[in-house]
């Protein structure tokens, strides 16, 4: 029975992210009622609105999943009531102080509860006086001030350790605590404006505060590097909750469920049994209005060096001591430090052109009007990596990443060896190299696992195919999946680290990228120019082909 109040600060309310994931993610946890009972939403931006204006806003971005359409309507309604918002610069000690102001008056009670636990007589007469009454800010500030009088309660916790400490010196146990979460949905350039003003004026007093950082971190080691410290000079590292929203996929959680839960995969992964291990990322579209943002990182920060090199990372860790998130997130430092930074000659980068299809003209990247004519910025890349240690040792890992090509994908291949001295090589129908067996967990859309064996062609004759094994999550399973920021979301809410980028984590990421990204810029490399709806440069599969690997995702229509 968690009888503390939890407030989450939408900060950026009125952007695309925001609409379109973190309020229907917040939703979501609602309707499944895994928000604490005490809980309130604040949108802040700034753009001048009112909370029925947000609660208008957020409202047209509301679904119950297809299996919850029962008292949706209702359940809207509840939740929107629980919607406030506050209008303010992102710089503005000022603004992040009134909306200081306008969380209490929300956290009032809990916190009341919390001071009655303290057993300070006087301050809880008087506060106890207004319990009845209508609380405002100017309650508030009265209030603060008493506070601060008492020279027993600290007038603010910078971190999680040291509030468990005070409240265990006080002898408080489970007293209605606010915390505070705050999730910066912003542009890069005001981060750590919005974190100063979030640490120093909005703060909880008694409880936890936890800010939640989105991607871009920087766009090389030493811009990530500073902005690790910039942060740091505000927020302790518990309290950074740095999301990749890839870590809350439902087949990227259940990567190290596959491996270290089952007998028979964990004895295969390593360089003795596996040939190439593939991580594909493709979307139809480009970047439609996103262009202003995406041309100053390109394709190789906003996909590989964080989606898919986390994944990377999941995969091929080691088996972590315990599932804690300190343990995980050990194992998966080891491995990126034990991998080769990425050379030149390993990647293929690629940018779409104009392509017109059925009488439609679908535009070149450099048609969006946010991207500066000329731009250089890959929308594709592929890439080829090694991990340098015992298990993984020569095992080409490649990554393919690219907008506006054919299908929507996200999937993980792993291409076994040849089975030694086949016996039925002859009976193959198909070419030998793509008898071998394929584990291909597929992200997004349709969630699958399907494993590609051989198999005897039923009949007289002794004919071999290659057939799948299936687990497709739409027939198995009858539930709807959660989008990946309702597991983030309610995982910072429960202090959960485990989904979230440690900084020693993001370093390593970046020491792999850095040096290539600085030779694509520096030496102006033309990117390889791809029709708008195809497969991608054909630089790819030369790439590819270096390695001895024929990418699995050819000739796959599904
Ligand atoms: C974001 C990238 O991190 O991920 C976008 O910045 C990309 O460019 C998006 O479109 C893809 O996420 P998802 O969950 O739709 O696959």
């Amino acid at each position: 029975k968690d009888e503390s109040t939890v407030s989450i600060t939408v900060v950026g309310a009125s952007g695309d992210l925001a609409k379109k994931k973190i309020f229907p993610a917040l939703f979501a946890l609602y309707y499944e009622g895994c928000l604490p009972k005490h809980f309130t939403i604040f949108g802040y931006a700034r753009s001048k609105m009112t909370d029925a204006e947000l609660r208008n806003m957020v409202s047209k971005t509301l679904a119950c999943r297809i299996d919850k359409r029962e008292n949706c309507d209702e359940k809207i309604d509840q939740f929107l009531k629980r919607c406030f918002y506050h209008s303010g610069q992102y710089d503005s000690q000022e603004n992040f102080a009134e909306l200081d102001k306008k969380l209490k008056e929300h956290e009032v009670m809990g916190v009341w509860e919390c001071l009655a636990k303290f057993s300070f007589p006087s301050v809880v007469m008087w506060i106890g006086g207004l319990s009845d009454k209508n609380i405002t800010s100017d309650y508030w500030s009265q209030m603060d001030t008493a506070l601060l009088l008492s020279e027993d309660i600290p007038s603010t916790f910078r971190n999680e350790k040291q509030r468990l400490q005070c409240m265990k010196e006080l002898n408080v146990q489970g007293g209605r605590v606010s915390n505070r979460l705050f999730y910066l949905s912003i542009p890069p350039n005001i981060f750590i404006d919005a974190v100063k003003c979030t640490s120093s004026s909005a703060s909880s007093g008694l409880g936890w505060t936890r800010v939640i950082v989105e991607k871009p971190f920087g766009r090389d080691s030493d811009s990530s590097a500073a902005l690790t410290k910039a942060l740091k000079q505000y927020l302790e590292e518990d309290q950074i909750f740095r999301i990749d929203h890839y870590l809350g996929k439902e087949l990227v959680e259940n990567l190290s469920v596959l491996r270290f839960s089952n007998l028979i995969f964990e004895p295969l992964w390593s360089r003795q049994y596996i040939r190439n291990v593939q991580l594909i990322f493709s979307e139809d579209f480009g970047t439609e209005g996103r262009g202003g943002y995406f041309d100053n990182y390109g394709i190789l920060r906003d996909i590989m060096q964080n989606h898919l090199l986390q994944i990377l990372a999941l995969f091929a860790m080691e088996t972590p001591v315990s599932l804690e998130a300190e343990d995980i997130r050990n194992e998966k430092v080891k491995v990126l430090r034990s991998m080769r930074p990425l050379q030149l000659e390993d990647v293929v980068v690629g940018q779409y052109k104009s392509h017109t299809k059925g009488g439609v003209t679908y535009p070149a990247y450099t048609d969006d009007n946010t991207v500066p004519k000329g731009s250089l910025t890959p929308t594709f890349a592929a890439a080829a990596l090694f991990i340098d240690n015992a298990r993984w040792d020569g095992v080409p890992f490649l990554m393919k990443a690219g907008k506006a090509l054919h299908k929507k994908r996200a999937e993980i291949r792993v291409q076994f060896r040849h089975v030694p001295g086949n016996l039925y090589n002859q009976n193959f129908e198909t070419d030998l190299d793509q008898a071998t067996n394929e584990l291909v967990i597929r992200v997004q859309p349709d969630e699958a696992i399907d494993l590609k064996i051989n198999n005897k062609v039923p009949g007289l004759g002794m004919r071999l195919d290659h057939s799948n094994l299936n687990l497709h999550y739409a027939e198995r399973y009858s539930k709807e999946i959660p989008d990946a920021y309702e597991r983030l979301l309610l995982d910072a809410i429960e202090g959960e680290r485990r989904l979230f980028i440690r900084s020693d984590e993001l370093d390593a990421a970046w020491a792999l990228f850095t040096p290539v990204l600085k030779e694509l810029e520096e030496k102006n490399i033309i990117p390889e120019y791809y029709p708008y709806g195809s497969r991608g440069p054909v630089g790819a599969h030369y790439l590819a082909a270096r390695y001895n690997v024929r990418w699995g995702d050819i000739g796959i229509e599904q």
